[in-house]
């Protein structure tokens, strides 16, 4: 192994550097200050957002690794590029694993995001100017899914379904009206704030009557699929997009799923479609994380993250807070803090000061503008894998509610942050 000093002595361009624990702290002291701040901030703080995670040592090793090196535009085995080995075993690895843990006819495992997947299923199968119904921000939906900011809302037309105002849940009825007024061309089913079960068989027999294709974005509750504790819209959709770093722990990333006939489609739509060359760091990062996921104990773990949101849910409802859609089924739940006289905003940053870190949500219909919100949403997954249960997930619920009554008192923050911290030690994430 090099040292700077020995590369220093033999060669003032300062390359080639091999890997070395404090290669960082030498070259970049600035930025391993920074890394070292941010492994601080997340051993001592409840991280209740629920799109987020700490993924396995193992996943940073493999994400951290040589294979960032490396160029490999298109597929295993056909490359335009040389020196694809070992990266080749890797891909295919991964793409294994994935089509195993999902039950799917194919996988592609380049996408390097959530929207870039799902910018990937609409090349796919739609040309600009085609029509998309999914559901909207607002109400639970993502950007990618036709907001007029984004990509989706600009290249395509744009219906959104809502939840129903009373249940605050989908209505499939409505969703079938909609489908049948507007014939769209595709109906994304998929959301980043919805609590409850996801119908996608209902999804898929709407789709059918209408002639569209049907579209599953799994980012959210992918982890909870592949433990069988969701159910798995793979038998039912044309594709299924998905994040790997939420619920299933994986690097930041994505993945595809598709039937055998639409296989060349997406693999087209990623490259030369829509992306270069893939990150095949990730790629191998992902690989390890499917193998993880395979495991039973990433079922026991799925198990334990609904329980908490479970019971967090149903303390905070006892602690007189009205939850969006009456509970969860899943990872996360909605508050709707307008009877507590605060705003998302304002309870997102009272809880920050207290060390525990939510992020705010707009309610469905919310009154509230959507930088402000009514409300915050509040997610299990990083809570349980740092070893915490039901006991801890309940008095966390009762943490969020001295800082939402106190929330203009810096000094009582302060002391719930000392609480926090104190709860954080005997639940450290890497040792
Ligand atoms: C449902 C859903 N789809 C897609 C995405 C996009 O993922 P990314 O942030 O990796 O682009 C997200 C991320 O929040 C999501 O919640």
């Amino acid at each position: 192994m090099l040292s700077h000093k020995h590369i220093n002595s033999k060669n003032s361009l300062g390359s080639p550097i091999a890997t070395s624990s404090n290669n960082l702290s030498i070259v970049d002291p600035e930025i391993q200050r920074i890394i070292a701040h941010e492994t601080h901030r997340e051993q001592t703080t409840i991280n209740l957002i629920a799109s987020e995670n700490y993924t396995h040592p193992a996943v940073l090793e493999a994400t951290g690794s040589v294979l960032t090196n490396k160029y490999a535009e298109g597929y295993p085995g056909k490359r335009y590029y040389a020196g694809c080995e070992s990266v080749d075993k890797a891909e295919q690895l991964a793409i294994d694993r994935c089509k195993q843990l999902f039950g799917a006819e194919h996988a592609n495992v380049q996408p390097h995001a959530g929207s870039q997947a799902n910018m990937a299923a609409y090349f796919a199968l739609l040309n600009p100017g085609d029509t998309i119904m999914g559901m909207s921000l607002s109400e639970g939906g993502h950007l990618t899914h036709g907001h007029p900011v984004n990509f989706s809302g600009k290249f395509y037309k744009v219906v959104q379904y809502k939840v129903d105002p009373i249940t605050e849940q989908i209505n499939y009825d409505e969703v079938q009206r909609l489908a049948e007024q507007h014939k769209p061309k595709l109906i994304i089913a998929g959301a980043s704030a919805y609590s409850r079960h996801i119908d996608f068989a209902r999804f898929a027999a709407i789709a059918k009557s209408v002639g569209a294709f049907f579209m599953a974005d799994i980012a959210h509750i992918a982890g909870l699929i592949a433990a069988n504790l969701h159910q798995n819209p793979v038998p039912y959709a044309d594709i299924v997009t998905s994040t790997t770093h939420k619920t299933l722990r994986g690097p930041r990333g994505a993945f595809m799923l598709s039937t055998q006939p639409l296989a060349d489609s997406v693999d087209r739509a990623i490259m030369p479609g829509s992306q270069g060359g893939p990150f095949m760091h990730t790629i191998a990062a992902k690989a390890v994380a499917f193998k993880l996921a395979l495991e039973p104990e990433f079922t026991t773990y799925q198990q334990q993250v609904v329980d908490n949101a479970r019971a967090m849910a149903q303390t905070m409802q006892e602690l007189g807070y009205r939850l969006v859609a009456g509970g969860t089924d899943n990872h996360l739940f909605m508050v709707d803090l307008r009877s507590k006289n605060i705003t998302g905003l304002q309870a997102q940053i009272a809880l920050e000061k207290a060390g525990i870190t939510v992020s705010r949500s707009c309610i469905p219909f919310d009154p509230a503008k959507p930088w402000i919100t009514s409300g915050i949403r509040l997610g299990t997954p990083a809570i349980t894998t740092r070893g915490m249960g039901t006991h801890e997930a309940r008095e966390i619920a009762y943490l969020i509610d001295e800082v939402v009554k106190k929330h203009d008192n810096n000094r009582q923050l302060l002391a719930v942050r000392q609480e926090v911290e104190n709860k954080c030690a005997l639940f450290p994430i890497y040792e």
